[in-house]
């Protein structure tokens, strides 16, 4: 059975999941998995074939022709979709919607899942996403559901955009997260929504610093780890 440790880091876009993901990796010297990322590309294989990210028929017809790696450089995830490192095109707005709206698509989720198990299977992991208490590994050690005002999570996101030199306004990433919000906590496929035994963790008032040794303190006392 489960020889390797799991950590399911699940809750909505901006709670600081992949910070706190991250940052709890390179402690604990776990791998961390990004599985948003593989929605992302996802995604943005849509954009490149023009193909509506919401269409049913046409989003699934295109899964064949789509491989997604997982490489690790200086320990951060890169993300290769059909051979291209496509780590930094994922992260745009269009980007994320796609995501969202692909997400939805339960061959979309279907075709994801032994991929993201496979990782879990051989490696101390520390995984994030929306379903992976839920659906993708009920059986971790530890599940943490991380939120946060979507006011607080557009206000970082935002900040994060203007570093990266992106022509945004706080109100375009508000909406967009709000809009996120209500698509992947309604889907009918694997919504996101806390496991039974995750435990909550509110990071509106806290810092990064302050929700790492947050969860960090978590895993010590849940897990010994
Ligand atoms: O975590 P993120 O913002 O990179 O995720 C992008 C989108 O993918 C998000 O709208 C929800 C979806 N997603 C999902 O449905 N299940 C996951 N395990 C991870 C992400």
């Amino acid at each position: 059975m489960m020889n390797y440790h799991a950590i399911a880091i699940d809750g909505p876009s901006g709670a600081g999941k992949s910070t706190v993901a991250k940052e709890l990796s390179a402690l604990l010297k776990f791998i961390y998995i990004d599985t948003g990322a593989m929605y992302r590309a996802i995604g943005l294989y849509t954009a490149h074939k023009g193909v509506d990210a919401n269409d049913r028929e046409k989003v699934p017809a295109l899964l064949p022709e789509i491989k997604l790696e997982l490489g690790f450089i200086d320990g951060v995830q890169h993300i290769f979709l059909n051979g291209e490192d496509v780590s930094d095109k994922i992260r745009t707005e269009e980007a994320s919607k796609r995501a969202s709206d692909v997400s939805a698509i339960p061959e979309v989720r279907a075709f994801l899942l032994d991929f993201q198990r496979s990782f879990a299977q051989s490696n101390n992991v520390i995984m994030d996403g929306r379903d992976i208490g839920t659906v993708v590994l009920p059986n971790a050690d530890l599940k943490i559901f991380l939120t946060a005002t979507a006011e607080a999570r557009a206000q970082r996101r935002y900040i994060e955009q203007i570093a990266k030199g992106m022509d945004v306004t706080y109100e375009q990433v508000l909406e967009g997260m709000r809009v996120r919000d209500l698509q992947d906590s309604t889907r009918a496929a694997a919504p996101l929504k806390p496991a039974d035994d995750a435990v909550f963790v509110d990071s509106t008032e806290m810092d990064l610093q302050q929700t790492i040794d947050h969860v960090r303190a978590i895993a010590k006392e849940r897990i010994g780890v």
